[in-house]
């Protein structure tokens, strides 16, 4: 979604900002803009497009300035044209402003405004707030910074903000509510942004500003008050990011990258918390509350997206292995249909980003109702982490392709030994199987590589399927989630439509769809519903369908039905999902790269959807 960069200091502005929004291309964006204080003017250069677009129009114009902010914009309130990218200017000129989130009580500020002779230039909501923040500056007669927090504490919705001063060129303004702003604090100078990822290269001392809290750049000093006028201590933090995480590395896109650091981040996912020579399992984050999850009558799941994916492979493992009742909830639905939430309900928020605004507003509605919420995040100091009570990172390492690979491995990773470790408590598993369980864990990653190796092949079959309209992809028992998953990776980066499905409800409906031209991809590795599968087969090929099944090495019998296989090393059922949907992964990515399709950023995605 949105991304936001601000630099003031003694170096030149432009350079850093448009570097910094070149790192944040990853969120997803639509249209991009600087503006640039230098000698009493602001500068604003704004472009739909690419940042490399907002570059080519900038070329030839005044780039000075040691003080400017930039922006890329995914498009809520109006179209992603060069009106509605920001930065927006006031009615006087005086102040811009640059804005993720949404302010939902802008239509009537609007009207309010136009009748004081406000008039406007685009469509966004964004523009309304800093107009009705000039509005109060002048009729109250203040500073910016106190006509910034008189407005905010109007304002319904989310923001993170950033305004510059014409007047002032000394100050920067930043300000959040449920969309992150981070501030790197350098030797005189201070970076602003929406993740660290624009300012690791610079300073690795951060501020992360907490909801309601303003933040005042001013000569280089940098203080921090809430909406309510409390003076607060910034709190320094050291940033644990490298640089080299948020770079590809040698390979063509992010999403490849990611793809292949997953030996690797599964194993980070599980490091210090398993050891299976010993039987010691141990995640830190749940020790506190592991008598309250092993007591728990319901576990409910909230997430989006390939979490919410995760989250479905976590219910099968929760209610297999701890024999507790789980739902799975999509937080969009479970935050608006008043849901029955009971004290001794745990509740398991599972996000990469950490900062899913849907999720936020689920684990929020879950709290005030008294239940016990618990994350499962990937970045490190995000939101989602910072509003449960408990948690466990999944340590994939920044993931910048916009789809999901290697955070989803890395959940179900954590999952698995969150459930491993309840199902201890509870005494729902043998001591043999657990032990079994752990030293599989362990085996994973060597698994996952292997199935790496077989890349040339995916990337065959994938040529022959490129031009493929439709897409089928089955599973049962824990093979469902990754059918649903596959499907997602294909039709996210591909716009190859695509449907996961549990493979026994495909003659609910979706078997109508099949004839010779539809690839109907299976999860048909040997297990508890192998052969239930192998029937599911069986009814696709006999519609003439084309089978691409994924099976344990050294199958025979569904390699005599399937148009082409995918040989995944043996593992324990329950840990299919983790080694199965990295074929699944491949064969999209590919696909995708054949078709000509935007890897990293497909069209209309954002990585981290701060708005509902
Ligand atoms: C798919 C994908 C999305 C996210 C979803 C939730 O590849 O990336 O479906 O999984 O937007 O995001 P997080 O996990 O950040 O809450």
């Amino acid at each position: 979604m949105c991304g936001i960069v601000a630099y003031i200091g003694k170096r030149q502005a432009y350079p850093i900002i448009v570097k910094g929004l070149q790192r944040l291309e990853y969120r997803g964006y639509d249209s991009a803009g600087v503006a640039l204080l230098h000698q009493g003017q602001m500068n604003i250069y704004k472009k739909a497009g690419k940042v490399t677009d907002l570059i080519k129009f900038a070329e030839g114009k005044e780039l000075n300035g040691n003080i400017g902010m930039g922006h890329t914009r995914w498009a809520t309130h109006g179209e992603p044209n060069d009106r509605n990218a920001h930065p927006h200017w006031s009615e006087s000129t005086i102040f811009s402003i640059i804005h993720n989130g949404i302010i939902e009580n802008y239509a009537a500020l609007k009207e309010a405004l136009k009748s004081k002779g406000h008039t406007f230039t685009s469509d966004t909501d964004t523009e309304v707030l800093i107009h009705f923040i000039e509005d109060i500056y002048y009729a109250e007669k203040v500073s910016l910074e106190e006509a910034v927090r008189l407005a905010l504490g109007e304002i319904v919705g989310a923001y993170a903000i950033v305004i510059l001063s014409k007047q002032d060129p000394h100050k920067l303004i930043a300000a959040r509510r449920a969309s992150p702003i981070v501030v790197g604090v350098g030797t005189d100078e201070f970076f602003v942004a929406s993740d660290a990822s624009p300012i690791v290269e610079y300073t690795k001392n951060v501020v992360y500003l907490n909801d309601n809290e303003i933040a005042l750049i001013d000569n280089g000093k940098l203080t921090v008050k809430t909406i309510e006028n409390q003076v607060k201590t910034p709190y320094i933090q050291e940033l644990e990011l490298q640089l080299e995480a948020i770079e590809k590395g040698g390979y063509d896109h992010f999403m490849l990258k990611e793809i292949y650091e997953q030996p690797r981040s599964i194993w980070d996912s599980m490091r210090g918390r398993l050891d299976a020579k010993t039987g010691h399992l141990r995640m830190g984050g749940i020790a506190e509350f592991e008598g309250k999850f092993a007591n728990a009558k319901r576990i409910i799941i909230c997430a989006c997206g390939t979490s919410w994916h995760a989250g479905l492979v976590a219910e099968y493992l929760l209610e297999d292995l701890c024999r507790i009742p789980v739902e799975v909830e999509y937080a969009s639905e479970f935050r608006y249909r008043n849901p029955v939430l009971f004290e001794d309900d745990v509740v398991i928020a599972i996000s990469q980003s950490g900062e899913t605004a849907d999720t936020l507003a689920a684990i929020e509605l879950a709290k005030q109702k008294g239940a016990t919420i618990f994350g499962v995040c990937n970045v490190v100091g995000a939101s989602i982490p910072r509003a449960t009570h408990a948690g466990a990172y999944t340590h994939a390492g920044p993931e910048i392709g916009v789809a999901s690979t290697k955070a989803f491995t890395a959940q179900v990773a954590v999952l698995t030994l969150i459930a491993l470790q309840i199902a201890q408590k509870k005494g729902t598993i043998t001591e043999t199987r657990f032990r079994t369980l752990l030293t599989e864990l362990e085996a994973i990653p060597a698994k996952v590589e292997a199935v790496l190796k077989q890349n040339d092949a995916i990337k065959e079959l994938a040529a022959r399927y490129v031009d493929s309209n439709n897409a089928l992809y089955l599973g049962r028992g824990y093979g469902f989630p990754v059918a649903l998953e596959g499907a997602l990776k294909l039709k996210e980066i591909s716009y190859i439509h695509a449907e996961g499905y549990p493979a026994a409800e495909m003659k609910h409906g979706p078997i109508a769809l099949i004839d010779d031209a539809m690839p109907v991809v299976v999860i048909a590795t040997k297990g508890a519903n192998f052969e239930k599968v192998v029937s599911n087969i069986q009814e696709v090929k006999a519609r003439k369908g084309r089978i691409i099944a994924i099976v344990t090495e050294g199958d025979k019998e569904v390699r005599t039905m399937a148009d082409h296989v995918i040989e995944i090393p043996e593992t324990d059922d329950i840990l299919v999902p983790l080694v199965s949907v990295i074929p699944l992964q491949l064969f999209s990515y590919h696909i995708a790269v054949m078709r000509g399709c935007n890897v990293d950023q497909p069209r209309n995605l954002a990585k981290s959807v701060t708005v509902e």
